[in-house]
Protein backbone atom coordinates (compact mmCIF):
# COMPACT_ATOMS: atom_id res chain seq x y z
CA UNK A 1 0.00 0.00 0.00
CA UNK A 2 0.81 3.58 -0.82
CA UNK A 3 2.80 5.91 1.82
CA UNK A 4 2.63 9.49 2.01
CA UNK A 5 6.10 11.00 3.25
CA UNK A 6 6.34 14.61 4.46
CA UNK A 7 9.27 16.73 5.53
CA UNK A 8 7.39 19.52 7.55
CA UNK A 9 7.54 23.02 8.20
CA UNK A 10 7.74 24.82 4.49
CA UNK A 11 5.38 27.93 4.34
CA UNK A 12 3.59 27.24 0.87
CA UNK A 13 2.86 29.91 -1.79
CA UNK A 14 1.83 29.85 -5.20
CA UNK A 15 -0.96 29.21 -7.61
CA UNK A 16 -2.36 25.95 -8.54
CA UNK A 17 -6.02 25.00 -10.25
CA UNK A 18 -8.82 23.39 -8.89
CA UNK A 19 -10.09 19.65 -10.38
CA UNK A 20 -13.46 18.84 -10.91
CA UNK A 21 -15.37 17.87 -8.25
CA UNK A 22 -15.74 14.32 -7.43
CA UNK A 23 -19.35 14.66 -5.44
CA UNK A 24 -20.23 16.22 -8.19
CA UNK A 25 -18.90 13.93 -10.96
CA UNK A 26 -20.06 11.17 -9.31
CA UNK A 27 -24.07 11.84 -9.87
CA UNK A 28 -23.34 13.25 -13.24
CA UNK A 29 -21.95 9.90 -14.13
CA UNK A 30 -24.88 8.09 -12.42
CA UNK A 31 -27.26 10.33 -14.68
CA UNK A 32 -26.01 9.01 -17.81
CA UNK A 33 -28.61 5.88 -16.79
CA UNK A 34 -31.30 8.29 -17.76
CA UNK A 35 -29.91 9.39 -21.24
CA UNK A 36 -31.13 8.17 -24.43
CA UNK A 37 -27.72 9.08 -26.41
CA UNK A 38 -23.92 9.35 -25.81
CA UNK A 39 -23.10 11.98 -23.27
CA UNK A 40 -19.65 13.83 -22.96
CA UNK A 41 -18.09 14.80 -19.78
CA UNK A 42 -15.68 17.84 -19.31
CA UNK A 43 -13.51 17.89 -15.68
CA UNK A 44 -13.73 14.70 -14.51
CA UNK A 45 -11.25 14.87 -11.70
CA UNK A 46 -8.84 11.17 -12.00
CA UNK A 47 -9.88 9.71 -8.85
CA UNK A 48 -10.31 6.44 -7.94
CA UNK A 49 -14.28 7.10 -6.94
CA UNK A 50 -14.54 8.25 -10.39
CA UNK A 51 -13.20 4.88 -11.36
CA UNK A 52 -15.55 2.60 -9.09
CA UNK A 53 -18.28 4.59 -10.85
CA UNK A 54 -16.87 3.97 -14.52
CA UNK A 55 -16.34 0.23 -13.61
CA UNK A 56 -20.52 0.34 -12.47
CA UNK A 57 -21.48 1.69 -15.65
CA UNK A 58 -19.20 -0.59 -17.82
CA UNK A 59 -20.55 -3.48 -16.04
CA UNK A 60 -24.08 -2.87 -16.85
CA UNK A 61 -23.24 -2.96 -20.03
CA UNK A 62 -22.65 0.85 -20.43
CA UNK A 63 -19.91 1.74 -23.22
CA UNK A 64 -16.82 4.30 -21.20
CA UNK A 65 -14.39 5.41 -22.33
CA UNK A 66 -11.45 8.42 -21.76
CA UNK A 67 -10.85 11.09 -24.35
CA UNK A 68 -7.97 12.49 -22.64
CA UNK A 69 -7.46 12.64 -19.11
CA UNK A 70 -10.39 14.70 -17.77
CA UNK A 71 -12.61 13.93 -20.47
CA UNK A 72 -15.14 10.90 -20.45
CA UNK A 73 -17.39 9.30 -23.37
CA UNK A 74 -20.49 8.00 -22.00
CA UNK A 75 -23.33 5.91 -23.47
CA UNK A 76 -25.42 3.62 -21.44
CA UNK A 77 -27.96 2.74 -24.77
CA UNK A 78 -26.40 -1.05 -25.03
CA UNK A 79 -26.59 -1.27 -20.92
CA UNK A 80 -29.23 -4.15 -20.04
CA UNK A 81 -27.96 -4.82 -16.29
CA UNK A 82 -30.30 -3.09 -13.63
CA UNK A 83 -27.75 -3.95 -10.88
CA UNK A 84 -25.03 -2.40 -8.17
CA UNK A 85 -23.17 -5.59 -7.25
CA UNK A 86 -22.07 -5.70 -3.55
CA UNK A 87 -18.06 -5.87 -4.97
CA UNK A 88 -18.36 -2.55 -6.20
CA UNK A 89 -20.45 -1.31 -3.65
CA UNK A 90 -18.67 -1.78 -0.89
CA UNK A 91 -15.95 0.17 -2.21
CA UNK A 92 -18.04 3.26 -2.75
CA UNK A 93 -21.12 3.64 -0.76
CA UNK A 94 -22.20 6.71 -3.62
CA UNK A 95 -22.46 3.76 -5.99
CA UNK A 96 -26.10 3.58 -4.12
CA UNK A 97 -26.52 6.74 -6.70
CA UNK A 98 -27.54 4.26 -9.40
CA UNK A 99 -30.87 3.27 -7.63
CA UNK A 100 -32.91 6.20 -8.69
CA UNK A 101 -31.85 5.82 -12.56
CA UNK A 102 -31.90 2.88 -12.45
CA UNK A 103 -35.79 2.19 -11.25
CA UNK A 104 -36.57 4.93 -13.44
CA UNK A 105 -35.13 3.80 -16.63
CA UNK A 106 -35.52 -0.23 -16.48
CA UNK A 107 -38.88 -0.10 -14.00
CA UNK A 108 -36.33 -2.13 -11.63
CA UNK A 109 -33.44 -1.89 -9.76
CA UNK A 110 -30.99 -4.55 -7.44
CA UNK A 111 -28.33 -2.55 -5.69
CA UNK A 112 -26.77 -3.96 -2.96
CA UNK A 113 -27.38 -1.87 0.75
CA UNK A 114 -24.69 -0.21 1.87
CA UNK A 115 -23.42 -0.66 4.99
CA UNK A 116 -21.76 1.41 8.14
CA UNK A 117 -18.37 3.10 7.30
CA UNK A 118 -15.87 4.75 8.87
CA UNK A 119 -18.00 8.13 9.50
CA UNK A 120 -21.25 6.82 10.45
CA UNK A 121 -24.21 4.60 10.24
CA UNK A 122 -25.19 6.50 7.54
CA UNK A 123 -28.43 4.68 6.07
CA UNK A 124 -30.38 5.30 2.75
CA UNK A 125 -33.80 5.05 4.50
CA UNK A 126 -34.84 8.40 3.28
CA UNK A 127 -33.80 7.48 -0.34
CA UNK A 128 -35.85 4.76 -0.39
CA UNK A 129 -38.83 6.35 1.47
CA UNK A 130 -38.87 8.95 -1.35
CA UNK A 131 -38.68 6.17 -4.29
CA UNK A 132 -41.49 4.26 -2.32
CA UNK A 133 -44.04 7.51 -2.24
CA UNK A 134 -42.99 8.04 -6.30
CA UNK A 135 -44.79 4.29 -6.26
CA UNK A 136 -41.70 1.79 -6.62
CA UNK A 137 -42.44 -1.44 -4.32
CA UNK A 138 -38.94 -2.13 -2.43
CA UNK A 139 -37.60 -5.21 -0.18
CA UNK A 140 -34.11 -6.07 0.86
CA UNK A 141 -33.68 -9.27 -0.19
CA UNK A 142 -30.15 -11.05 1.17
CA UNK A 143 -28.28 -7.65 1.42
CA UNK A 144 -29.35 -6.24 -2.29
CA UNK A 145 -31.99 -3.71 -1.94
CA UNK A 146 -34.73 -4.64 -4.85
CA UNK A 147 -37.03 -2.15 -6.47
CA UNK A 148 -39.44 -2.75 -8.59
CA UNK A 149 -42.11 -0.15 -10.57
CA UNK A 150 -43.66 -2.03 -13.65
CA UNK A 151 -45.87 0.72 -14.58
CA UNK A 152 -43.25 3.69 -14.10
CA UNK A 153 -42.28 6.31 -11.46
CA UNK A 154 -44.70 8.87 -10.94
CA UNK A 155 -44.37 12.37 -9.59
CA UNK A 156 -45.02 12.42 -5.50
CA UNK A 157 -44.52 15.29 -3.06
CA UNK A 158 -41.64 13.82 -0.77
CA UNK A 159 -40.40 15.86 2.43
CA UNK A 160 -36.77 14.90 3.68
CA UNK A 161 -37.00 14.71 7.54
CA UNK A 162 -33.04 15.58 7.08
CA UNK A 163 -31.12 17.22 4.76
CA UNK A 164 -29.31 14.26 2.56
CA UNK A 165 -27.03 15.64 -0.86
CA UNK A 166 -27.23 12.04 -2.39
CA UNK A 167 -30.70 11.72 -1.52
CA UNK A 168 -31.90 14.57 -3.00
CA UNK A 169 -29.65 13.55 -5.99
CA UNK A 170 -31.40 10.16 -6.64
CA UNK A 171 -34.90 11.43 -6.22
CA UNK A 172 -34.27 14.05 -8.39
CA UNK A 173 -32.42 11.64 -11.23
CA UNK A 174 -35.29 9.51 -10.48
CA UNK A 175 -38.30 11.98 -11.27
CA UNK A 176 -36.52 13.63 -14.06
CA UNK A 177 -38.70 10.02 -16.12
CA UNK A 178 -41.42 9.77 -13.95
CA UNK A 179 -45.22 10.43 -14.46
CA UNK A 180 -45.98 14.03 -13.22
CA UNK A 181 -44.50 16.78 -11.01
CA UNK A 182 -42.82 15.67 -7.71
CA UNK A 183 -41.86 18.24 -5.28
CA UNK A 184 -38.65 17.99 -3.19
CA UNK A 185 -38.96 19.69 -0.24
CA UNK A 186 -36.26 20.31 2.53
CA UNK A 187 -34.18 19.03 0.04
CA UNK A 188 -30.24 19.70 0.02
CA UNK A 189 -28.93 22.87 -1.32
CA UNK A 190 -25.29 22.33 -2.12
CA UNK A 191 -23.49 23.49 -5.08
CA UNK A 192 -23.37 19.50 -6.38
CA UNK A 193 -26.73 19.50 -6.82
CA UNK A 194 -27.32 22.67 -8.62
CA UNK A 195 -24.48 21.35 -11.43
CA UNK A 196 -26.90 18.03 -11.73
CA UNK A 197 -30.09 19.95 -12.25
CA UNK A 198 -27.86 22.26 -14.76
CA UNK A 199 -26.67 19.43 -16.35
CA UNK A 200 -30.02 17.63 -16.45
CA UNK A 201 -31.98 20.59 -17.91
CA UNK A 202 -29.43 20.89 -21.10
CA UNK A 203 -30.27 17.27 -21.61
CA UNK A 204 -34.24 18.07 -21.64
CA UNK A 205 -34.91 18.03 -18.02
CA UNK A 206 -37.78 20.31 -16.55
CA UNK A 207 -36.51 21.04 -12.97
CA UNK A 208 -36.67 24.20 -10.86
CA UNK A 209 -35.41 25.60 -7.29
CA UNK A 210 -32.60 23.70 -6.81
CA UNK A 211 -30.63 25.56 -5.05
CA UNK A 212 -33.54 26.10 -2.58
CA UNK A 213 -34.55 23.87 -0.46
CA UNK A 214 -37.91 23.25 -2.30
CA UNK A 215 -36.82 21.66 -5.62
CA UNK A 216 -39.59 20.63 -8.51
CA UNK A 217 -39.06 18.36 -11.23
CA UNK A 218 -42.09 17.45 -14.20
CA UNK A 219 -41.60 14.52 -15.80
CA UNK A 220 -40.26 14.19 -19.57
CA UNK A 221 -40.11 11.08 -21.25
CA UNK A 222 -36.89 11.14 -23.23
CA UNK A 223 -33.20 12.69 -22.39
CA UNK A 224 -31.64 13.22 -25.23
CA UNK A 225 -27.54 13.05 -25.34
CA UNK A 226 -24.79 16.09 -25.03
CA UNK A 227 -22.29 17.42 -22.68
CA UNK A 228 -21.85 18.07 -19.21
CA UNK A 229 -19.32 19.67 -17.45
CA UNK A 230 -18.11 19.15 -13.35
CA UNK A 231 -17.90 22.03 -11.23
CA UNK A 232 -14.67 22.85 -9.19
CA UNK A 233 -14.00 20.80 -6.40
CA UNK A 234 -14.46 22.93 -3.25
CA UNK A 235 -13.35 20.64 -0.55
CA UNK A 236 -10.31 19.82 -2.54
CA UNK A 237 -9.78 23.68 -2.92
CA UNK A 238 -10.12 24.87 0.75
CA UNK A 239 -7.83 21.74 1.57
CA UNK A 240 -5.01 23.44 -0.31
CA UNK A 241 -5.75 27.12 0.92
CA UNK A 242 -5.85 25.12 4.42
CA UNK A 243 -2.57 23.95 3.84
CA UNK A 244 -1.19 27.75 2.92
CA UNK A 245 -2.56 28.65 5.94
CA UNK A 246 -1.16 25.95 8.55
CA UNK A 247 2.18 26.52 7.19
CA UNK A 248 1.89 30.33 7.49
CA UNK A 249 2.11 30.38 3.79
CA UNK A 250 0.34 32.42 1.01
CA UNK A 251 -1.61 30.00 -1.29
CA UNK A 252 -4.28 31.11 -4.69
CA UNK A 253 -6.36 28.24 -5.83
CA UNK A 254 -7.56 29.25 -9.74
CA UNK A 255 -11.00 27.70 -11.56
CA UNK A 256 -13.21 27.92 -8.78
CA UNK A 257 -16.56 30.04 -7.86
CA UNK A 258 -15.45 31.72 -4.58
CA UNK A 259 -19.05 31.35 -3.95
CA UNK A 260 -19.31 27.72 -2.80
CA UNK A 261 -16.90 28.37 0.12
CA UNK A 262 -18.44 31.22 1.72
CA UNK A 263 -18.81 29.70 4.93
CA UNK A 264 -15.05 28.25 5.19
CA UNK A 265 -13.96 31.57 3.73
CA UNK A 266 -15.81 33.82 7.08
CA UNK A 267 -13.91 31.30 9.38
CA UNK A 268 -10.91 31.93 7.63
CA UNK A 269 -11.32 35.89 7.91
CA UNK A 270 -12.14 35.22 11.69
CA UNK A 271 -8.69 33.35 12.20
CA UNK A 272 -7.21 36.68 10.84
CA UNK A 273 -5.20 35.41 7.74
CA UNK A 274 -5.82 37.85 4.50
CA UNK A 275 -8.72 36.15 1.88
CA UNK A 276 -9.05 37.93 -1.50
CA UNK A 277 -11.44 36.02 -3.68
CA UNK A 278 -12.04 37.26 -7.48
CA UNK A 279 -14.61 35.61 -10.29
CA UNK A 280 -12.48 32.75 -10.86
CA UNK A 281 -9.77 32.31 -7.78
CA UNK A 282 -9.36 32.86 -3.91
CA UNK A 283 -6.22 33.34 -2.53
CA UNK A 284 -5.58 32.77 1.54
CA UNK A 285 -2.21 34.47 3.33
CA UNK A 286 -1.14 33.83 6.39
CA UNK A 287 -0.74 36.94 8.51
CA UNK A 288 0.78 35.23 11.40
CA UNK A 289 -0.17 32.79 13.96
CA UNK A 290 -3.77 32.05 12.85
CA UNK A 291 -6.33 32.89 15.76
CA UNK A 292 -8.76 29.97 17.52
CA UNK A 293 -12.04 30.01 15.99
CA UNK A 294 -15.04 27.64 16.24
CA UNK A 295 -17.11 26.15 14.08
CA UNK A 296 -19.83 23.68 13.77
CA UNK A 297 -21.10 21.75 10.36
CA UNK A 298 -24.35 22.27 8.89
CA UNK A 299 -25.94 21.88 5.49
CA UNK A 300 -24.60 23.83 2.49
CA UNK A 301 -24.59 27.10 2.88
CA UNK A 302 -23.38 26.07 6.48
CA UNK A 303 -19.72 25.15 7.04
CA UNK A 304 -19.18 21.77 5.27
CA UNK A 305 -18.71 18.59 7.45
CA UNK A 306 -16.23 17.67 4.72
CA UNK A 307 -13.97 20.24 5.93
CA UNK A 308 -14.28 19.88 9.83
CA UNK A 309 -11.09 17.74 9.74
CA UNK A 310 -8.74 19.66 7.94
CA UNK A 311 -10.09 23.22 10.06
CA UNK A 312 -9.56 21.21 13.05
CA UNK A 313 -5.55 20.20 11.57
CA UNK A 314 -5.38 24.13 11.71
CA UNK A 315 -6.63 24.83 14.94
CA UNK A 316 -4.10 22.64 16.23
CA UNK A 317 -1.81 25.57 15.76
CA UNK A 318 -3.65 28.40 16.50
CA UNK A 319 -3.54 31.07 19.19
CA UNK A 320 -6.51 30.11 21.95
CA UNK A 321 -9.37 27.04 22.22
CA UNK A 322 -11.20 26.56 19.44
CA UNK A 323 -14.52 24.58 19.71
CA UNK A 324 -15.81 22.23 16.85
CA UNK A 325 -19.18 20.71 16.52
CA UNK A 326 -19.72 18.05 13.77
CA UNK A 327 -23.49 17.65 13.51
CA UNK A 328 -23.82 15.69 10.10
CA UNK A 329 -21.95 12.76 11.09
CA UNK A 330 -21.81 10.81 14.58
CA UNK A 331 -18.39 9.17 14.32
CA UNK A 332 -16.60 11.80 12.21
CA UNK A 333 -13.78 12.24 14.60
CA UNK A 334 -11.29 9.51 13.80
CA UNK A 335 -8.60 12.03 13.15
CA UNK A 336 -8.51 13.18 16.66
CA UNK A 337 -6.55 10.36 18.01
CA UNK A 338 -4.03 10.42 14.83
CA UNK A 339 -3.79 14.28 15.59
CA UNK A 340 -2.94 13.75 19.05
CA UNK A 341 -0.18 11.71 17.89
CA UNK A 342 1.64 14.56 16.46
CA UNK A 343 1.38 16.08 19.57
CA UNK A 344 -2.07 18.06 19.00
CA UNK A 345 -4.19 19.05 22.48
CA UNK A 346 -7.56 17.80 21.66
CA UNK A 347 -10.12 16.61 24.12
CA UNK A 348 -13.60 15.10 22.99
CA UNK A 349 -16.95 14.65 24.24
CA UNK A 350 -19.40 13.76 21.95
CA UNK A 351 -19.65 15.34 19.13
CA UNK A 352 -17.79 18.30 19.92
CA UNK A 353 -13.69 18.50 20.17
CA UNK A 354 -11.73 21.14 21.96
CA UNK A 355 -8.66 21.69 20.66
CA UNK A 356 -6.12 23.89 22.20
CA UNK A 357 -3.80 25.49 19.96
CA UNK A 358 -0.26 24.65 20.38
CA UNK A 359 3.13 26.55 19.11
CA UNK A 360 4.29 23.43 17.51
CA UNK A 361 3.57 19.98 16.74
CA UNK A 362 5.58 17.03 15.17
CA UNK A 363 5.96 14.74 12.72
CA UNK A 364 4.80 11.02 13.50
CA UNK A 365 3.95 7.83 11.85
CA UNK A 366 -0.04 8.61 11.81
CA UNK A 367 -2.76 6.51 9.56
CA UNK A 368 -5.72 7.70 7.36
CA UNK A 369 -9.23 6.28 8.21
CA UNK A 370 -11.29 7.93 5.74
CA UNK A 371 -11.27 10.96 3.18
CA UNK A 372 -11.36 13.65 4.55
CA UNK A 373 -9.62 12.69 8.05
CA UNK A 374 -6.64 11.98 5.66
CA UNK A 375 -6.11 15.22 4.39
CA UNK A 376 -5.93 16.29 7.80
CA UNK A 377 -2.82 14.25 8.46
CA UNK A 378 -1.31 15.71 5.48
CA UNK A 379 -2.11 19.10 6.50
CA UNK A 380 -0.68 18.76 10.09
CA UNK A 381 2.13 17.04 8.56
CA UNK A 382 3.40 19.96 6.36
CA UNK A 383 2.81 22.03 9.64
CA UNK A 384 4.75 19.99 11.76
CA UNK A 385 8.23 19.66 12.49
CA UNK A 386 9.99 16.79 11.39
CA UNK A 387 8.98 13.65 9.34
CA UNK A 388 5.40 12.40 9.41
CA UNK A 389 4.33 9.10 7.28
CA UNK A 390 0.66 8.89 6.39
CA UNK A 391 -0.27 4.87 5.02
CA UNK A 392 -3.60 3.48 4.07
CA UNK A 393 -3.53 6.45 1.51
CA UNK A 394 -5.92 4.77 -0.95
CA UNK A 395 -8.68 7.08 0.74
CA UNK A 396 -7.20 10.47 -0.09
CA UNK A 397 -6.91 8.79 -3.40
CA UNK A 398 -10.73 8.46 -3.57
CA UNK A 399 -11.13 12.32 -3.48
CA UNK A 400 -7.79 14.35 -3.77
CA UNK A 401 -6.21 14.09 -7.84
CA UNK A 402 -2.29 14.04 -7.31
CA UNK A 403 -2.10 15.44 -4.36
CA UNK A 404 1.31 15.05 -3.72
CA UNK A 405 2.26 16.73 -7.22
CA UNK A 406 -0.31 19.88 -6.37
CA UNK A 407 1.25 20.45 -2.64
CA UNK A 408 4.91 19.70 -4.34
CA UNK A 409 3.73 22.28 -6.72
CA UNK A 410 3.47 25.18 -3.66
CA UNK A 411 7.03 24.37 -2.33
CA UNK A 412 5.76 20.99 -0.08
CA UNK A 413 8.54 18.37 0.70
CA UNK A 414 6.32 15.56 -0.07
CA UNK A 415 6.52 12.40 -1.90
CA UNK A 416 4.85 9.01 -2.70
CA UNK A 417 6.58 5.45 -1.88
CA UNK A 418 4.54 3.76 -3.85
CA UNK A 419 3.10 0.09 -4.14
CA UNK A 420 3.14 -1.43 -7.69
CA UNK A 421 -0.91 -1.06 -7.76
CA UNK A 422 -2.00 0.40 -10.58
CA UNK A 423 -5.96 1.26 -9.91
CA UNK A 424 -6.35 3.34 -13.03
CA UNK A 425 -5.55 0.66 -15.55
CA UNK A 426 -8.42 -1.64 -14.10
CA UNK A 427 -10.63 1.39 -14.78
CA UNK A 428 -9.62 1.91 -18.36
CA UNK A 429 -12.72 0.44 -19.48
CA UNK A 430 -14.07 0.24 -22.84
CA UNK A 431 -16.18 -3.08 -22.21
N1 LIG B 1 -29.07 10.15 6.41
C1 LIG B 1 -30.06 9.33 6.92
N2 LIG B 1 -30.86 8.66 6.03
C2 LIG B 1 -30.73 8.81 4.68
C3 LIG B 1 -29.73 9.64 4.17
C4 LIG B 1 -28.91 10.32 5.07
O1 LIG B 1 -30.21 9.20 8.13
O2 LIG B 1 -31.52 8.20 3.94
C5 LIG B 1 -28.22 10.91 7.34
C6 LIG B 1 -26.75 10.50 7.25
O3 LIG B 1 -26.47 9.36 8.02
C7 LIG B 1 -26.06 11.75 7.75
C8 LIG B 1 -26.97 12.88 7.21
O4 LIG B 1 -28.23 12.27 6.95
O5 LIG B 1 -26.07 11.76 9.14
C9 LIG B 1 -26.50 13.58 5.96
O6 LIG B 1 -26.03 12.62 5.04
P1 LIG B 1 -26.12 12.81 3.46
O7 LIG B 1 -27.12 11.87 2.92
O8 LIG B 1 -26.27 14.27 3.12
O9 LIG B 1 -24.67 12.33 3.03
P2 LIG B 1 -24.34 11.60 1.67
O10 LIG B 1 -25.23 12.11 0.62
O11 LIG B 1 -24.23 10.15 1.89
C10 LIG B 1 -22.67 13.38 0.73
C11 LIG B 1 -21.23 13.40 0.33
C12 LIG B 1 -20.35 13.28 1.57
C13 LIG B 1 -20.68 14.46 2.49
C14 LIG B 1 -22.18 14.47 2.83
C15 LIG B 1 -22.60 15.67 3.64
C16 LIG B 1 -21.29 12.45 -1.88
C17 LIG B 1 -20.95 11.33 -2.78
N3 LIG B 1 -20.98 12.30 -0.59
O12 LIG B 1 -22.86 12.13 1.39
O13 LIG B 1 -19.01 13.38 1.14
O14 LIG B 1 -19.93 14.36 3.68
O15 LIG B 1 -22.94 14.47 1.61
O16 LIG B 1 -22.29 16.84 3.01
O17 LIG B 1 -21.79 13.46 -2.33
C18 LIG B 1 -16.69 13.02 1.24
O18 LIG B 1 -16.60 13.49 0.10
O19 LIG B 1 -15.68 12.79 1.96
C19 LIG B 1 -18.00 12.70 1.77
C20 LIG B 1 -18.19 11.87 2.80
Amino acid sequence: MDKIIIQGGVPLTGCIEASGAKNAALPLLAASILVDGPVAYHRIPHLRDISTMMTLLAWQGADVEYDDRHCLHVDTRPATKSEAPYELVKTMRASSLVLGPLLARFGRAKVSLPGGCAIGARPIDMHLKGLTAMGASIEVEQGDIVARASNGLSGAHIVFDQVTVTGTENLMMAAVLAHGVSVLDNAAREPEIVNLADSLRALGAKIEGDGSNRIIIDGVQRLQGGEMTTIADRIETATYLAAGLITGGDVTVSGIDPGTLEAFLARVRDTGALVETGDNFVRCKSQGRLQAVDIHTLPHPGFPTDLQAQFMAMMTLADGASVIRETIFENRFMHVQELARMGADISLDGNTAVVHGREKISGAPVMATDLRASASLVLAGLAAEGETTVSRVYHIDRGYERIEEKLGKLGARIERHSASENWMQGARLNA
